[in-house]
């Protein structure tokens, strides 16, 4: 088991990517193809142009992953495919392509919750750890605060009840002027900015309240740059950036935080693309070293959408017994229960 060489294939947005590893936490290769340059001109992903870029690339981006761990799918004891959440069209590929495999070469095929991906994204990262433990996904899709009871068993202790906390983000950053994504671009200008300058409320103040609200916030900003902009006012969007980074920023940290202190695991891990965020990576950092809670976050190239990630909890899924048929189907709207 421990030298069990898996396969693994992403497709859920706008990455298609392809990684080999051995066992659950060693990463012998990993392939990305970014589609972001192809969706900026529009804003954001387009679905049917996400969908049709994957079949493009799927064949390549494999190929490039078995051959940079210098391996044939001869080598290769199983392949995983995330099966949702994410867009249908282009889930859709990346599960056929992987029945396409385990059919031809006679692989057991393991489907994976994206978000359990993203979870195990920790496990590459520190070798150390272990479940149980309390995880904040904050992503694209989602931001939910998860108690990982163990690898393959997870209980949603809090969730948002409108916006994901990376598309308040692309939001705010596009009505400031930004392009798509907007996350890391809006990160970089609060770099310039003064936090303090305006008070932005990010929903939900009572610490016990563990779900999320960041619908309200993005109006807010939306509200004040259109007012500006009406009557002829100036605004320096560092400080609107900066203050609005802060303010999701000291939510996410301080539900979190609560939320393990409450799971006496003594550990918070951080994962989905939002945990790239360094503000948010060092106030969860400051508030768990406070709360005498050990934190842990991914590497940077394993923050975002990838595939090692995949191969990970896939890992844990093939050791508690987990096999998928052929009729594995892509499922858009996935929830992370026991999977
Ligand atoms: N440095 C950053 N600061 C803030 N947000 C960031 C940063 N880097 C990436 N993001 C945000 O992370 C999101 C992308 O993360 P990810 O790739 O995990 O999302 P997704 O796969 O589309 O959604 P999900 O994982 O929920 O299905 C985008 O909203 C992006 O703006
Ligand atoms: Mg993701």
């Amino acid at each position: 088991m421990q030298n069990l060489k898996i396969l693994a294939i992403e497709s859920s947005c706008d990455e298609t990517a392809a990684s080999v590893l051995s066992g659950g936490r060693e990463v012998l290769s990993m392939a990305v193809h970014t589609q972001i340059p192809i969706h900026m001109q529009y804003g954001g992903v387009v679905p049917e142009i996400a969908s049709r870029s994957h079949v493009e690339r799927i064949g390549s981006v494999v190929k490039n992953a078995l051959n940079e761990a210098n391996m044939t799918l001869d080598d290769i004891d199983a392949i995983a495919v995330t099966y949702g959440p994410g867009l249908v069209g282009a889930l859709l590929v990346g599960v056929n392509y992987a029945k396409g495999l385990a059919l031809a070469k006679n692989i057991p095929l393991i489907g994976v919750n994206h978000l359990a991906g993203h979870i195990a994204a920790n496990y590459i990262s520190h070798s150390e750890l272990v479940p149980p433990f309390v995880c904040l996904v904050a992503s694209g899709g989602h931001s939910h605060i998860v108690l990982v009871k163990d690898y393959n068993t997870f209980e949603l202790l809090g969730r948002t009840r409108d916006d994901a906390a990376g598309e308040a983000f692309d939001k705010v950053a596009r009505v400031l002027g930004l392009n798509y994504p907007g996350g890391p671009l809006l990160e970089k200008l609060a770099l310039d900015g003064d936090k303090t300058k305006y008070k932005f409320n990010a929903g939900f103040n009572s610490k016990d309240i563990l779900d999320f609200s960041f619908s309200g916030i993005k109006t807010a900003v939306i509200n004040l740059m259109h007012n500006a902009q009406q009557k002829g006012e100036d605004i320096n969007k560092a400080d609107v950036a900066a203050s609005f980074q802060n303010a999701v920023v000291s939510t996410l940290a301080e539900k979190s935080v609560r939320a393990a202190v409450m799971s006496g695991t003594g550990k918070l891990a951080l994962a989905g693309g939002v945990s790239a965020n360094k503000a948010l990576r060092g106030e969860m950092e400051r508030l768990s070293n406070k709360a005498g809670i050990k934190f842990y976050c991914p590497e940077f190239k394993y923050c975002t959408d990838n595939a090692a990630m995949i191969g990970s909890a896939a890992y844990y899924a093939y050791a508690s017994g987990r096999r998928d048929e052929l009729s594995l189907n892509a499922n858009p709207s996935l929830p992370l229960n026991n999977c």
